[in-house]
C-alpha cells in the first residue's frame, strides 16, 4: 500500500504560505456567505453538543470562493485535524484506503475537486462514508476473500466546481450540500481591507472599494489584485493605496472596471465578432479562443453569466446586449429578435456543467 497522498501545507511555496496567513481560521473571521455560515454555525454547535463528528458536507461553486477555507474552519471549530487531498491526487483505491486508515476519530478529510475521483476510488468512499468501513480483498482468484476494516468516524468535506459531474450515489452520501455564491461588493471590500491589514499595507476605503469592484466577486482574485497594487504603490507611489493609485495600477494590468481580463474580453469578442453573438457551442468557442472548454466553463463563464454578459441556452452561448455595449460594438437591430427567441428557452444553471 502506498503512502497517504495528502497535499502537504508544508510543501507549499512562499506565495502560498502568504495566502495561508490571509485565510480566516475561525467562523467569526470569515466574511460573507452568510447563509452558509449560519447553517454551519448551527450544525457545528449541534454536533459538538452531541459529541459527534459533523455529517459529510459538500461545497460547490466557482473557484476561489472559499471552499477549502470553510473546510479548514470546520475542522478548527470542531477541534479536530484537517487533512487535505484532491480527486486527481488519489489515483488508486489503495491510496484512499491508506488515507482513510490513517485518520483519527473526528478528523475532517477534505477532498478538493471531488468530481475528478475515478470510479474505483469512488467505490471505496461509499462504505467509508456510510458505514465508516473499507472492504479489502485479500488474496487472488478462488481464494480471494473480502475483509471489512472499520474506520474511525470522520467527516468528509468534498468540494467541486462541477456539481453536475458528481455521480448521484456520491452526492447522496453527503448530509448537506452548500452552494457558494460570488461575494457582494461590501463583503469583498471588507475582505480586501482585512488582507491589507494583515499584509500591513495602508489602504483607503475608496482604494479597497476600487480593488473589490474589479475582484469578480472572488476573494482569491481580489487578494491577488491587492498584492499587485501593493507592488505598484511601493514602486510608483508612497506605499499607500488610494482610489487613484488602485485605478491606475489595475488599468495597467488590463483589468477593466468590471474586473474582466484579456481572456474574458477575448471570449466575448470572439462570440460577438466571429459568431455574430451566437448561439455557439462551448467546444467551438473553446477552439476559437484556444482555451480549454472546461476552463471557460468553470473559470470564466460563471462571472460573465453573473454580470449578464453571456447567456447559456440549449443551442449554445449567446452574447447579450450588455456584452455588446461593454465591448463598444453596436447591437445589431436583428439581434433583438434572436435574443427574444432564445429567451424562450429554459436557462441551464450556472454550476451544472
Ligand atoms: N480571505 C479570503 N476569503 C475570506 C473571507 N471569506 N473572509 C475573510 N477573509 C478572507
Amino acid at each position: 500500500m502506498s503512502e497517504p497522498r495528502f497535499v502537504s501545507p508544508e510543501a507549499s511555496t512562499s506565495e502560498q504560505s502568504i495566502e495561508e496567513s490571509l485565510r480566516p481560521r475561525r467562523l467569526v473571521e470569515y466574511i460573507g456567505q452568510d447563509r452558509v455560515k449560519e447553517s454551519l454555525t448551527i450544525a457545528i454547535r449541534a454536533a459538538r453538543e452531541r459529541n459527534e463528528p459533523l455529517d459529510h458536507l459538500l461545497f460547490y461553486g466557482p473557484p476561489g470562493l472559499g471552499k477549502t477555507t470553510l473546510a479548514g474552519i470546520i475542522a478548527a471549530e470542531m477541534g479536530v485535524n484537517f487533512r487535505i487531498t484532491s480527486g486527481p491526487a488519489i489515483e488508486r483505491p489503495g491510496d484512499l484506503v491508506s488515507i482513510l486508515t490513517n485518520l483519527r476519530p473526528g478528523d475532517v478529510l477534505f477532498i478538493d475537486e471531488i468530481h475528478r475521483l475515478n470510479r474505483l476510488v469512488e467505490e471505496v468512499l461509499y462504505p467509508a462514508m456510510e458505514d465508516f468501513a473499507v472492504d479489502l480483498v485479500i488474496g487472488k482468484g478462488p481464494a480471494a476473500r473480502s475483509v471489512r476494516l472499520s474506520l474511525p468516524r470522520f467527516t468528509l468535506v468534498g468540494a467541486t466546481t462541477r456539481l453536475a459531474l458528481l455521480t448521484s450515489p456520491l452526492r447522496d452520501r453527503f448530509g448537506a450540500t452548500y452552494r457558494l455564491d460570488f461575494y457582494d461588493l461590501p463583503a469583498l471590500c471588507a475582505i480586501v481591507q482585512r488582507a491589507a491589514r494583515i499584509l500591513q499595507v495602508p489602504i483607503t476605503q475608496e482604494g479597497a472599494e476600487e480593488i473589490a469592484r474589479r475582484g469578480r466577486g472572488t476573494p482569491r482574485i481580489a487578494i491577488r489584485l491587492l498584492k499587485r497594487v501593493r507592488d505598484y504603490a511601493q514602486v510608483m507611489g508612497d506605499g499607500c493605496i488610494d482610489a487613484d493609485l488602485a485605478r491606475t495600477a489595475l488599468d495597467r494590468m488590463a483589468i477593466d472596471a468590471y474586473g474582466l481580463d484579456d481572456i474574458d474580453r477575448l471570449i466575448l469578442r470572439t462570440l460577438v465578432q466571429k459568431f455574430d453573438g451566437g448561439p455557439v457551442g462551448i467546444q467551438t468557442l473553446a477552439a476559437a479562443t484556444s482555451e480549454e472548454a472546461d476552463t471557460i466553463e468553470t473559470v470564466y463563464e460563471p462571472y460573465l453569466l453573473q454580470l449578464g454578459f453571456l447567456q447559456r441556452t440549449p443551442r449554445g452561448r449567446v452574447a447579450t446586449r450588455r456584452a455588446y455595449e461593454h465591448l463598444g460594438v453596436p447591437y445589431p437591430a436583428d439581434r433583438a429578435v434572436v435574443q427574444g427567441t432564445l429567451e424562450g428557452f429554459v436557462e441551464v444553471p450556472v454550476n451544472d456543467g
